[in-house]
C-alpha cells in the first residue's frame, strides 16, 4: 500500500488500518526506503508531487483521497492503463451544502449591507428578499451540485443547474451542453460553480460568461481556482456588472498574500474549506473501494481520463 504526500496521511493510516487489518500502509516520501515500488498495490493520493505514480508499475488503481481529481490527472506521467476512482463522502457533500447554503443566504439577504449599517450605527430595514423569487444557477450537478441544489430547492429558492447530460431532479430545473448555457447564465442572479477542472472547463469563468449573467449577480466558486480567469472576475466586479464574489479556491495556494483578490471589498476569500476530507469518514469509502478490486469488482465512482472527471 502507498499514500502519497497527502497531509493527514497519520490519521488516514489509522483509520485505513482500522479497516484492512490485513492490509501495510506506507506513506511516501516518510517511508521510501522501506518499501519496495514492485509490491505497491494502490495509490492513495490527492495532489501528489508529478511523476510519483508511474514509480509503482504494479498498482491495481489509484483513488483519490478528494472528490477532484485534476491534481492527479495533472500529471503529465500519469499511467493512463490504470483506473482512478474519485471520492464520495458524506461529511464532505454536506460541508460542501452547508457552505453553499450560507452564502446564498448571506448574500439574498444582504448581509454585507447589514454589516455597514451595523459599522455606521444606522438602523435601517431593506425589504426582505423572497427565495422563491432568487434564481440560483449552479455549474455542475454531479454529486456536490445536487445535494446543494435540493437544499437550497428545500429552502424555497429558485434552483437550475447546468452539466454535460440532462438530469431529472425534483425542484431543480435542468440546462445541458453548450447550447442549454446561455439561457441557464441569464437567469441565475447567484452563480455557484461545482464543476470538476478539465480542459473543457479550464477558464470557463471569463467576461463571455460573466457577462451573460444578470446585472448585479452574485459569483460563488466551490470548485477550482483554474476555472476563473481572474482579471475578467476583477473586471466583471469593477465595472459593477456582478455586486459580490465569494471565492473559496484560486490559480494559486495558498492565496499569495499580495493578491488582490484579499483587499477586494467585494469579494470574501475563504482558504479551500468549502468541503474538507475527514480521514475518518473518508477511510470507510477508500477501504470499500479496495475490497471492490479485491473481489474482482468494479470500483465506484470510477474517472472517464477522456472527459477528465
Ligand atoms: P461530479 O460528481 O463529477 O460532478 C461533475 C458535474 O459537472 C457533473 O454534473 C458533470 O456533468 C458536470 N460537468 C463536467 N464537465 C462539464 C462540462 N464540460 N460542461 C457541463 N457540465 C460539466 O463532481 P463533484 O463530486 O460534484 O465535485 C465537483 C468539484 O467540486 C470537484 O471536481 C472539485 O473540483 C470541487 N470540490 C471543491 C471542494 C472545496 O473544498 N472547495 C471540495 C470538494 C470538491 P454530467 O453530470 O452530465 O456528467
Ligand atoms: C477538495 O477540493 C476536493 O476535491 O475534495
Amino acid at each position: 500500500m502507498f499514500i502519497s504526500n497527502e497531509d493527514r496521511v497519520d490519521a488516514w493510516c489509522e483509520y485505513l488500518q482500522a479497516e484492512l487489518q490485513d492490509l501495510n500502509f506506507y506513506a511516501w516520501p516518510q517511508d521510501a526506503d522501506a518499501i519496495d515500488p514492485l509490491d505497491i498495490d494502490y495509490v492513495l493520493a490527492w495532489k501528489p508531487p508529478p511523476g510519483v505514480i508511474k514509480r509503482f508499475p504494479n498498482i491495481k488503481a489509484i483513488l483519490s483521497l478528494g472528490a477532484g481529481i485534476d491534481g492527479i490527472t495533472c500529471d503529465p506521467e500519469l499511467p493512463t492503463n490504470k483506473p482512478v476512482a474519485r471520492l464520495v463522502d458524506t461529511s464532505l457533500t454536506q460541508g460542501m451544502t452547508h457552505y453553499i447554503v450560507y452564502w446564498t443566504i448571506h448574500h439574498h439577504r444582504d448581509m454585507d449591507k447589514y454589516r455597514a449599517f451595523e459599522a455606521s450605527k444606522t438602523w435601517t430595514q431593506l425589504p426582505q428578499a423572497i427565495a422563491s423569487n432568487r434564481k440560483v444557477g449552479i455549474l455542475g450537478l454531479g454529486e456536490l451540485g445536487t445535494a446543494a441544489g435540493r437544499a437550497l430547492s428545500s429552502l424555497h429558492f429558485e434552483v437550475a443547474g447546468w452539466s454535460r447530460s440532462e438530469k431529472k431532479i425534483d425542484g431543480i430545473t435542468s440546462y445541458f451542453g453548450d447550447d442549454g448555457l446561455s439561457d441557464f447564465l441569464a437567469r441565475s442572479e447567484i452563480l455557484i460553480c461545482l464543476l470538476p477542472l478539465t480542459d473543457a472547463t479550464a477558464g470557463i469563468i471569463n467576461s463571455k460568461l460573466l457577462n451573460q449573467l444578470p446585472k448585479n449577480a452574485v459569483f460563488i466558486n466551490c470548485a477550482r481556482g483554474g476555472h476563473v480567469v481572474d482579471d475578467d472576475l476583477l473586471a466583471a466586479l469593477d465595472q459593477e456588472h456582478l455586486s459580490k464574489a465569494v471565492l473559496d479556491v484560486f490559480n494559486t495556494e495558498p492565496l499569495p498574500s499580495d493578491h488582490p483578490y484579499w483587499d477586494h471589498p467585494k469579494i470574501t476569500v475563504t482558504p479551500h474549506i468549502a468541503a474538507l476530507t475527514a480521514p475518518h469518514s473518508g477511510a470507510g469509502y477508500v477501504a470499500e473501494n479496495i475490497r471492490r478490486i479485491e473481489r474482482g469488482e468494479v470500483p465506484m465512482n470510477l474517472i472517464d481520463l477522456a472527459n477528465g472527471y
